[in-house]
């Protein structure tokens, strides 16, 4: 039986992706062998990663001077190969802080450069996106750093800051491939597969070419991009399984109408979450409103202890993993890109039971 899992990562994936590969577990495509026993220097392979960028590419419609990486070690790693690959001109970075993952990309980024908080929203406990513009980055920084989507506190931004020339870096993790972004306003994008790629074990790294010419000679060959380039990710051993998974999540995304269909069910189905939680009298999410996340939705009830009573009967109910993050506390409903509608409506009736026998 499947069950509708809120969390925020490793998320779900498509059942139509799961019975394919399932399919494919013993056989890969007539090979006689799983994906999971393939060598990575193999033609099938091959094939294999190279679908899986070729989809992303047209998927996210990513122009030709942008290379396109399938690298290992999270979006965390990223917060350590950014600095290591971009900031080498004039070693200064400016970050703007909108949560959790946030301060450890900016904390990581203080390690290897001079970086600066140039904005932040921690003065309200991360329930918004600062307002930006071009004179509060240095003008000699090697980069700006954002997280498009703040994965614990529920928010994203709208658009695109505008950094007057400056590249512009993004850790799009949790937001990834749900709604349309023009890759051209970002100069280097990173996202952790699982939560709307694939499974975990494999990062995405989409990164304006000339940006990967310039890495400091002390940089772990792992993380430079020019090395990642030059081998078309298959520098070393990949996570051939998670790659493959990633092409099926990429194949089934663009059988289905693609970014744009998929946006619209993601924006309907948060509107309908968001709605009931307005409008309940009994639940409140306290992100303010034109940056309220369409992939993460945080809520509390009245009380911790409802709280607490809520994400046990909602997992006996088959509603799983909705326990907000430790920061936060209360609840969070990871809506992702595979979550299907009809998950979120269950949601929502159990929200009201539970509402009707917990009045207070
Ligand atoms: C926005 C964001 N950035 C970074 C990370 C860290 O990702 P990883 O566990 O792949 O290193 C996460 C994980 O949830 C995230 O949501």
């Amino acid at each position: 039986m499947r069950i509708y899992n809120f969390s925020a990562g490793p998320s779900m994936l498509p059942l139509k992706v799961l019975e394919r590969v399932q399919k494919g577990l013993i056989d890969h495509d007539g090979s006689g062998m799983s994906v999971m026993e393939m060598s990575h220097r193999s033609k099938p392979y091959e094939k294999i990663n190279d679908q899986a960028e070729a989809l992303l590419r047209e998927l996210m419609n990513v122009p030709s001077d942008y290379d396109i990486l399938f690298v290992q070690g999270g979006a965390t790693n990223q917060f350590s190969a950014v600095p290591l690959n971009i900031g080498t001109v004039n070693r200064k970075a400016d970050y703007v802080v909108t949560g959790n993952f946030a301060k450890n990309a900016y904390k990581e980024g203080s390690v290897h450069l001079d970086a600066v908080v140039a904005a932040s929203s921690e003065d309200k406990d991360f329930t918004y996106i600062p307002e930006l513009s071009p004179s509060m980055f240095r003008r000699d920084a090697d980069y700006v750093h954002i997280c498009y989507n703040n994965t614990i506190f529920g928010t994203r931004y709208i658009n695109a800051p505008d950094t007057a020339g400056i590249p512009l870096v993004a850790d799009m993790s949790s937001m990834i491939l749900s709604q349309t972004v023009k890759v051209s306003d970002f100069d280097l994008i990173y996202a952790g597969a699982q939560k709307n790629i694939g499974p975990a074990g494999v990062t995405v790294v989409i990164v304006r070419h000339e940006l990967t010419e310039r890495a400091d000679a002390k940089c772990p060959v792992m993380l430079r991009y020019d090395n990642q380039v030059k081998n078309k990710s298959l520098y070393n051993t990949p996570p051939c399984f998670s790659t493959y998974v990633v092409m099926e999540v990429l194949r089934y995304l663009k059988e289905n109408g693609g970014v744009a269909a998929i946006q619209k069910t993601n924006e309907a189905k948060a509107a309908k979450l968001y709605e009931y939680i307005d409008n309940s009298d009994y639940y409140v999410n306290s992100v303010q409103k034109p940056f309220r996340s369409i992939m993460n939705v945080p809520f509390v009830s009245p009380s911790k202890e409802l709280d607490a009573l809520f994400v046990a009967q909602a997992a006996e109910a088959g509603l799983v993993s909705l326990k907000g993050h430790r920061l936060v506390g209360g609840m969070r409903a990871s809506i992702y890109n595979a979550m299907p509608t009809e998950g979120v409506d269950a949601l929502i009736a159990f929200m009201d039971k539970f509402k009707k026998a917990n009045r207070i």
